[in-house]
């Protein structure tokens, strides 16, 4: 008969039964009628109550004195008939000096000194091993030690007392002596015949984990990605196209009015490309405007008055900003007959020659924003900045002057990191250059503001890592990626 059966019809004859009862009765482990109870719980045929109760266990020591006797027994059996020498008989049993006071104190031996050296005798010809029959009763699950002497044992450390967890079984609302196998399934036949309206079902268990799908997960920074995403498309943000690594010089820097002698031009800050090393194919009378506006000025401004090159805006090179997304964007938005403002954004991977260390790799992604309307100002900028960067979480900004060769005024972006408690550097900004947007072609009084990012920065605060390759290369914990929750900025 299966156990759980064998649990109901004990119930059956008893209001209240005991796990460990049961155990015992049956033979069983208790874990096992434990799981057996569980099963017949979910059926609604038994109810449980956890109880505890304290019991008297044997020790190892009272396990081996159960099994071969006390130590005064096992002491006085190898005592021959003839006597031994006290200091012999100490030497070879075990456990010698506690069997002997014992054996003593039992009086079951005595000392003879009339021949010198003293001899250990036997004095009385049979012995009862108590202690022996006490520990195999407790074994057995009989306690009916007097207290005095299960004391005794405590202190001698052959019993020690055991807490344990039972549950005190009575009936359910569904008892009754045997099973019904429940129906797990509702099939298509039991519709058809009507046969489910007389069967049973197992009730769902909503509370069973699940096994855990086996999928892919996302590295923190697509995480923090994903959130940034999600923000700018929540502000009626476009995606722009960030899948060319590889730019020409002009995209990346000319058309930025970015001056060809500017040291991020060097092959100090920039990766070259030498295969393919240039690139010829541009909008030609936009390069020629590019060209004008940067050796000859042109718009109201002065220009920088170099010789520009067009070997130099060939060259090809690895992107460092995300900017030269936005300058191909702006482009093509100035290409467009009827000017309409637009909302960019891009998150996408960048490259400088950097040294690297614990912060900086020569590789890294930046997020860019970019609002194009008639008539932007700096309090556009600073307005648009609130409202993205509050959405990040941040709710205090602080703007510093800065210089980029492509924004005027630009400005630095300071937030306060409640965290960290500072204020820390978290971007760059600034309204476009009307040398930049003008030989592009857009109407004079469209004004263009912009911002970008590191996604890196945010996402090592966002998951308290200091080390960039914690994050990047070869020392990543998969682990860690595995784990890290998806990021919630709390906004
Ligand atoms: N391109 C700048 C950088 O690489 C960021 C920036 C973007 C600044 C747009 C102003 C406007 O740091």
């Amino acid at each position: 008969m299966e156990l759980n059966e064998r649990i109901l019809l004990v119930l059956d004859k008893n209001e209240r039964v005991d796990t460990l009862k049961l155990a015992l009765e049956f033979n069983e482990d208790h874990q096992k009628v434990v799981g057996a109870v569980k099963s017949l719980e979910a059926l609604e045929m038994v109810t449980s109550e956890a109880v505890k109760s304290t019991r008297w266990e044997l020790t190892e020591e009272g396990q081996l004195v159960a099994d071969k006797g006390s130590h005064e027994a096992v002491l006085y059996r190898s005592v021959p008939d003839t006597g031994i020498p006290q200091a012999e008989l100490m030497k070879t049993v075990p456990n010698a000096k506690v069997g002997f006071s014992k054996a003593m104190s039992s009086g079951w031996i005595l000392i003879d000194k009339s021949g010198g050296a003293p001899l250990v005798k036997k004095k009385v010809d049979s012995i009862t091993d108590t202690v022996q029959d006490h520990l195999n009763e407790i074994k057995k699950g009989i306690d009916n030690l007097a207290d005095n002497i299960r004391n005794d044992y405590k202190k001698r450390k052959l019993l020690q007392e055991v807490t344990i967890k039972s549950f005190l079984l009575s009936k359910g609302p569904q008892f009754a002596t045997t099973i019904k196998k429940l129906e797990t399934d509702l099939t298509s036949e039991m519709l058809l015949t009507g046969s489910w309206k007389n069967l049973d079902f197992k009730p769902y268990n909503f509370d069973a984990l699940g096994q855990p799908p086996e999928c892919g997960h996302l590295h923190p920074l697509l995480k923090v990605r994903s959130e940034f995403r999600e923000i700018f498309l929540e502000m009626g943000f476009t995606e722009m196209p960030t899948n060319m690594y590889v730019e020409s010089s002009f995209w990346n820097f000319d058309a930025l009015f970015q001056p060809q002698q500017h040291p991020a031009r060097d092959a100090h800050d920039t990766f070259f490309i030498s295969n393919p090393a240039v690139t010829t194919k541009f909008p030609m009378d936009y390069l020629e405007r590019v060209k004008q506006v940067h050796s000859k000025g042109g718009y109201g401004s002065q220009g920088y008055r170099y010789d520009w090159k067009l070997e130099e805006a060939q060259k090809n090179l690895l992107r460092t900003h995300t900017t030269a997304v936005s300058a191909r964007m702006l482009y093509q938005l100035a290409q467009q007959k009827q000017f309409t403002p637009q909302k960019y954004f891009s998150i996408d991977k960048v490259f400088r020659n950097e040294t690297l260390d614990a912060t900086h790799l020569a590789e890294f992604h930046q997020v860019e924003g970019v609002v194009a309307a008639r008539g932007l100002s700096l309090a556009d900028l600073i307005g648009t900045l609130d409202a993205f960067f509050k959405r990040l979480g941040f709710h205090r900004l602080q703007f510093k002057p800065a210089y980029n060769p492509y924004t005027e005024p630009s400005m630095e972006i300071f937030a306060y990191h409640t965290g960290l408690g500072k204020w820390i550097e978290i971007g760059n900004s600034g309204v476009f250059r009307p040398e930049m947007l003008l030989p592009m072609g857009l109407p004079e009084d469209v004004r263009v503001i912009a911002w970008g990012l590191s996604l890196e920065r945010p996402t090592m605060i966002k998951y308290g890592l200091n080390n960039i390759r914690d994050l990047v290369g070869p020392r990543v914990d998969l682990q860690m990626v595995q784990t890290n929750p998806i990021c919630r900025l709390d906004k």
